[in-house]
């Protein structure tokens, strides 16, 4: 497995990653999150991501279980936990937050319910505009200077937002955001690839790990002849998946690249996910899965990675245009 340098920081992650969004819980109990777990590891996978508000804190209760009966070498792998939305109803102070309150108190709880001493990634899961960025800056520092997690970073933050939170830290000699997660695959590019190019330079050097890199499931291919049963979009709760992911444009779009990965030999997804390891910006691509079937699919995209010749990219670009 190819390891790759979070952004400038000296941390390795795998290419492919593995994430428990929708799935912990929700589909997958602990015996198939663990299942799922270990077939990422054996193909080389060495980070894990998860929220606090994945399943209400569930995620992280089943992923810190399945770590326990794992038993990796903690310094063998990377944990990622991330807050914002909170899980305590409509609290004031602990819900749609940055504040310093929420945040002291919200690692000490993923702590407890992984069952760990440190998270190696902690994740601003959306930007709070009620709280200003200094107080979120120091309160992520202080998160790190602690010891209770070793890196921060952003998810789905605007450029300009990176860089405030970034010059405030730098201004400071505080520990400043290392890394952002945004969503990128064939069909959603122009934040990874526009909006952030300036951020990859130094001094910032941001590193990315990208989420939804099968837009849910629809770069699969599966969703051609409606909604199967056993889809994400089909499951309670998910309905407001089901129009993108029905979408007749971007449904065309995949079926012109069906032929590429037919000729490849290679399926749609293992097709989509190694497209995404191109981006020489993108750190890890974060794979999601319901079945221990899909991770065992989905890593076998390490073997696609060099069949992805110039040609080929221009093929899939006009697929996708
Ligand atoms: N920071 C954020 O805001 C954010 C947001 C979303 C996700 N994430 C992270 O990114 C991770 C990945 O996101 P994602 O789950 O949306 O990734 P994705 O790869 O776009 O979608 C994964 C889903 O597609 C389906 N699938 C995957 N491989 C398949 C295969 N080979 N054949 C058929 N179906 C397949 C499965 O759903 P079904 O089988 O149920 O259809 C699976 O759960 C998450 O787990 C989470 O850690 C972060």
């Amino acid at each position: 497995m190819p390891l790759r340098r979070l952004g400038r920081s000296g941390l390795q992650l795998s290419v492919l990653s593995f994430g428990s969004w929708v799935t912990f819980d929700n589909q997958l109990d602990d015996d198939l999150a663990l299942e799922c777990m270990q077939n990422a590891w054996e193909a080389g996978c060495n980070f894990f991501d998860n929220a606090e508000s994945y399943a209400q804190g569930k995620s992280e209760a089943i992923m810190g279980r399945a770590l326990a009966r794992l038993g990796w070498p903690r310094h063998r792998y990377v944990v990622s936990t991330k807050f914002y939305w909170g899980i305590h109803g409509d609290v004031p102070n602990m819900r749609n937050t940055l504040n310093r309150k929420y945040l002291a108190q919200a690692i000490d709880a993923s702590l407890e319910r992984f069952g760990l001493d440190f998270i190696d990634l902690v994740y601003c899961h959306r930007p709070d505009p009620n709280t200003p960025v200094d107080e979120t800056v120091w309160a992520m520092h202080d998160m790190v200077a602690s010891g209770k997690a070793l890196y921060w970073g952003t998810s789905e933050w605007s450029a300009e937002q990176i860089r405030a939170a970034w010059e405030y830290a730098d201004r400071h000699h505080l520990h400043a955001p290392v890394m952002e997660q945004p969503q990128y695959n064939l069909l959603d590019r122009r934040r990874v690839e526009e909006e952030y190019a300036p951020l990859y330079e130094e001094p910032i050097g941001l590193g990315t790990t990208i989420w939804s890199p099968l837009a849910s499931g629809l770069l699969t291919g599966k969703y051609r002849d409606g909604v199967p049963a056993d889809s994400r979009a089909a499951l309670p709760g998910y309905a407001w998946l089901a129009g993108s992911l029905t979408d007749a444009d971007a449904l065309a779009k995949v079926e012109r690249l069906r032929p590429i990965a037919e000729e490849l030999g290679c399926t749609l997804s293992q097709l989509a996910l190694a497209w995404c390891t191109l981006n020489p910006h993108v750190s890890t691509v974060i794979t999601g899965a319901s079945k221990a079937s899909q991770v065992t699919e989905n890593f076998g995209a390490l073997h696609v990675i060099p069949l992805l010749t110039e040609e080929v990219v221009v093929r899939i670009e006009d697929a996708v245009r």
